[in-house]
């Protein structure tokens, strides 16, 4: 080989490794490594050809050499650079593995349905079934077979949402104002014992303020067995409270009146934002407790009504505000802020 060819074959070596570097990925660079200037790589083969020049020769063509050598070790590391050390073989070099994630907006579940998911676990666990009834509901329901008396204050249009027309049997239809009236539903269909909860939205003529609104949530619960007695209320409640806020709440229960039970109790716990230390807090006008739930023991009339025997079954029921729940367990002190629905509020929650 004399000179000329030399530095042809020189030529075609730089030609022939800078393509291949152009389509090169992170996979194959150690290979081009190895195919131009490892140990019998093109160039370095070339490079030993040099001893059979001479020495004006050598002088020439040496420098071209090294300099070729050392553009294609340049090469090299910059394609070892952009590839990392990421070497997984198969990607296209347009890829740049270097380059983070775009960050994906995850959602969330709102508060008020994270509160009913975890209200609603407990009594599973306890043993109760799920329930659902109409949101629009017609007096009978609402109101009279829950043992509300005619002239009570609820059923008030100051109270009540009430729809223009009337079903089929001639009676008022309404936006149901509470979870109850879905215990009337269930029992007519079910023979007891019967241990059923019922969450839903509930809809009454509040103004909306810091704790009311004129469509809120509520859960309801009942259970109807032979000899179902206050102990057993007891007992369920102080369970769901200490699961949901430890073991050391205390409830209280205090004597309250609500038509559909008899007695019927209004369940309080101290408060969350002041430890039921009292004074002006807010959270529970400092009163120290906080009211959680309305209960009692089912009234026999309602038991009646539903066509149970009420000297062979008894049971108790309660009602529960889940956005109570949820401001207690969120630590919210304003209930707009569950329905403001302000993004930067609900991604902390
Ligand atoms: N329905 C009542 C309300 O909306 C809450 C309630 C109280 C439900 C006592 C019950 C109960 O089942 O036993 O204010």
């Amino acid at each position: 080989m004399n000179s000329t060819e030399w530095k042809e074959k020189l030529s075609f070596i730089r030609n022939d490794f800078f393509n291949s570097a152009i389509k090169s990925n992170s996979g194959d660079i150690s290979a081009l490594e190895t195919e131009y200037i490892g140990r019998k790589g093109f160039l370095t083969f070339l490079l030993k050809d040099l001893k059979n020049f001479s020495l004006e020769e050598k002088k020439i063509l040496g420098p071209l050499g090294n300099t070729l050598k050392a553009e294609i070790t340049d090469k090299i590391s910059e394609l070892k650079n952009k590839f990392g050390s990421l070497s997984s073989s198969g990607l296209k070099n347009d890829f740049d593995l270097t380059l983070s994630a775009r960050p994906y907006p995850k959602g969330s579940l709102h508060p008020i349905t994270q509160t009913i998911n975890k209200m609603t676990e407990i009594f599973l666990k306890l043993g109760f079934s799920v329930a659902e009834g109409p949101f629009i509901e017609n007096e009978y329901y609402n109101f009279e077979a829950l043992n509300i008396p005619e002239d009570h204050s609820s059923r008030d249009m100051h109270d009540t949402f009430y729809a223009s027309i009337k079903d089929s049997k001639n009676r008022n239809l309404l936006l149901r104002t509470h979870t109850s009236p879905v215990q009337i539903r269930t029992m007519e269909k079910l023979k007891p014992p019967l241990r059923v909860i019922s969450p839903g939205r509930v809809f009454r003529r509040d103004a909306i303020d810091a704790s009311h609104s004129f469509v809120f949530y509520q859960i309801e619960g009942f259970y109807v067995d032979k000899n179902v007695s206050m102990a057993d209320l007891k007992w369920t409640l102080e369970t769901f409270i200490k699961e949901l806020f430890g073991e050391k709440v205390k409830l209280r229960f205090r004597p309250s009146y609500f038509p559909f039970v008899e007695p019927g109790a209004g369940v309080v716990m101290p408060c969350v934002f002041c430890s039921g230390q009292k004074g002006t807090c807010p959270g529970c006008k400092g009163t120290g407790w906080i009211e959680v739930l309305g209960a009692g023991t089912i009234h026999p009339k309602v038991l009646k009504y539903c066509g149970y025997d009420s000297d062979a079954w008894s049971g108790f029921a309660f009602g529960a505000g889940v956005e109570r729940f949820a401001m207690l367990l969120f630590g919210i002190k304003d209930m707009r802020v569950l329905y403001e629905n302000d993004l930067r509020i609900l991604k902390q929650l």
